[in-house]
């Protein structure tokens, strides 16, 4: 996709976005502080997510599921730069990354807006950051238009205090497409949203992938958000240690219609595989959770 003229960016970040993710494991250290041991609360080191591999093709629109607590946000974080991977290694177009970068937007799952800042000034803040040379008018432009294009208008100058858990989801989503990442990291976007709003989102999603292309990741729990939207879904086991159980295809044509996609002749059975492996995923959880509580 094509990113505003005049900016800082460099030509070859225009390509398409090749994610690879290599081997990559989180381990989140034990409770180990001298006050801890004293208090006999030490605890041991939590394997999150291990040896995930996924490679992501240029374009394609990735959907990750899984039970609550496996590692979901872990990963997306990782991929995001802002967490480093325990082991293994996630490339952007070969190579490493090392942080955050304007090649990658996130969504994030809680929002992450700046309290101090109204809604207008959270979005011009990430325009300005990733493309400082571009005419103050035309940055001004853009945070309109992805205000509008989110349906915020009239709570420009709200903080985000004021504003609900949908109207801050709304403003994060904003953020992240004004500053058009090569890569889309969305965690969760549209859980806080009622059905009608998410419904008009989704769509504006799939609507605006259709015309840029860039390369997505969304983390979901709605397997139909997954099935309207994804070109492949990622499905991952419980943790601790989450690995990926499966890649399911998803064969459906562009654009994609709601309202007639489930009679697509592979639509149920690709609905009963994942409605299957997060029940297991889920009930196993749950199991173990009784277990050790005996
Ligand atoms: N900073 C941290 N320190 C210790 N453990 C953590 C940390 N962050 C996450 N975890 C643990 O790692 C596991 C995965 O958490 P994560 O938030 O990635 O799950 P998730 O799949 O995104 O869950 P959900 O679907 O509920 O959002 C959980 O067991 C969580 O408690
Ligand atoms: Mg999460």
């Amino acid at each position: 996709m094509q990113p505003y003229s005049d900016t800082t960016l460099s030509p070859e970040d225009t390509t398409a976005a090749h994610l690879s993710i290599q081997q990559v494991s989180k381990v989140f250290p034990g409770q180990s502080r001298w006050l801890d041991k004293l208090q006999r609360r030490t605890s041991a080191d939590f394997v999150a997510i291990a040896d995930i591999d996924l490679d992501i093709t240029p374009n394609t629109f990735v959907s990750i599921i899984g039970p609550s607590g496996c590692g979901k946000s872990t990963l997306l974080n990782i991929m995001a730069g802002l967490s480093t991977p325990t082991s293994g290694v996630v490339m952007v177009n070969g190579r490493p990354i090392t942080g955050p970068g304007p090649d990658r937007g996130v969504i994030f799952q809680n929002y992450a807006l700046m309290p101090w800042m109204t809604v207008a000034q959270n979005i011009r803040f990430a325009v300005e950051t990733v493309y400082p040379k571009l005419p103050r008018a035309e940055q001004k432009a853009i945070v309109h238009e992805y205000i509008t294009l989110v349906g915020l208008q009239g709570a420009e100058r709200k903080h985000p205090h004021e504003l609900s858990g949908g109207m801050r989801q709304r403003v994060g989503i904003a953020r992240a497409l004004a500053i058009k990442p090569q890569i889309l990291l969305m965690d969760e976007p549209f859980g806080a949203l009622d059905a009608l709003t998410r419904g008009f989102l989704q769509d504006e999603i799939e609507r605006i992938w259709e015309q840029q292309r860039q390369t997505v990741i969304l983390i979901t729990h709605s397997i139909e958000e997954a099935l309207l939207l994804s070109d492949r879904i990622v499905m991952m086991t419980r943790g601790p240690a989450a690995r990926v159980a499966q890649v399911l295809d998803v064969p459906f044509s562009r654009p994609r219609k709601r309202e007639t996609l489930d009679q697509h002749p592979a639509y149920h059975a690709l609905k009963a595989a994942m409605e299957q492996h997060l029940s297991y995923e889920t009930r196993a959880v749950e199991e173990s959770r009784v277990r050790t509580r005996r």
